[in-house]
């Protein structure tokens, strides 16, 4: 066997077995679209959000200290996501907006990252960012799923964010309302501290999200 082809054997193992351990619940996504933050209204969402609680499906917790914000650039709407990776150094994740052109649709919102070095099929990936829930003021929630045709199994992320580090008691029922209602329960949510997010190190800069997993197509 010569050795490109162990090369693309090597790949299709790595690759199979994350596909593996990030795709863990059966099936295609759910449809969540029932469950939607009505007359959602972008303009209000602009400000910092602080990732109060979250779930990952996969059980990976690697977006911790995690804040957002809207950006207004020439080129549209981004949002920038921000971390804290292994209370080591600052990284954040720049997508861009897809904006719905339906109004009833308005917190049917999309993310678009770029990937300069991947080859050119995975260059821009494209992942849900629906807004379940909020008031503007207090609380959010936003739900992403992604699917793997591969394994058909899907993957799950929730974001209840917070205009502060933490979440008053009002605003966690209502933020985890519609949560209940699509079986993601209480329990499987982790709360997120933000007491240990000073990095050892400072550093800022552009990193790959964290709270998306990418299905190869095949
Ligand atoms: C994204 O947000 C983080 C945390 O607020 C900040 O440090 C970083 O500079 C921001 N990035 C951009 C491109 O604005
Ligand atoms: C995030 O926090 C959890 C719990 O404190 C920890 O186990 C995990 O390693 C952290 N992940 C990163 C990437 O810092």
């Amino acid at each position: 066997m010569d050795s490109s082809k162990i090369l693309v054997i090597l790949l299709f193992f790595c690759c199979f077995n994350n596909i593996y351990s990030y795709f863990t619940l059966p099936g295609q996504c759910p449809d969540v679209l029932y469950y939607l933050q009505e007359d959602f209204r972008l303009a209000d969402f602009y400000g910092k959000w602080y990732q109060s609680y979250h779930y990952s499906s996969d059980g990976q917790n690697q977006n911790n200290c995690s804040s957002m914000e809207l950006m207004t650039r020439p080129s549209g709407i981004y949002l920038n996501i921000s971390r804290v990776d292994r209370g080591l150094f600052h990284r954040f994740s720049v997508g861009k907006l897809d904006i719905p052109v339906k109004v009833d649709d308005a917190a049917r919102l999309d993310l678009i990252f770029g990937f300069k070095n991947a080859p050119r099929r995975l260059k821009t990936r494209r992942y849900p960012f629906h807004v379940l829930a909020t008031n503007y003021k207090y609380y959010a929630t936003v739900y992403t799923c992604q699917y793997s045709p591969l394994i058909d199994k899907h993957y799950v992320y929730v974001w209840v964010l917070s205009r502060h580090h933490t979440l008053n008691e009002v605003s966690k029922e209502l933020a985890l309302k519609p949560l209940r209602e699509i079986g993601i329960k209480d329990s499987d949510l982790l709360k997120d501290e933000f007491d240990k997010c000073e990095p050892k190190y400072y550093e800022d800069f552009p990193a790959e999200p964290l709270t998306f997993r990418f299905p190869v197509p095949i």
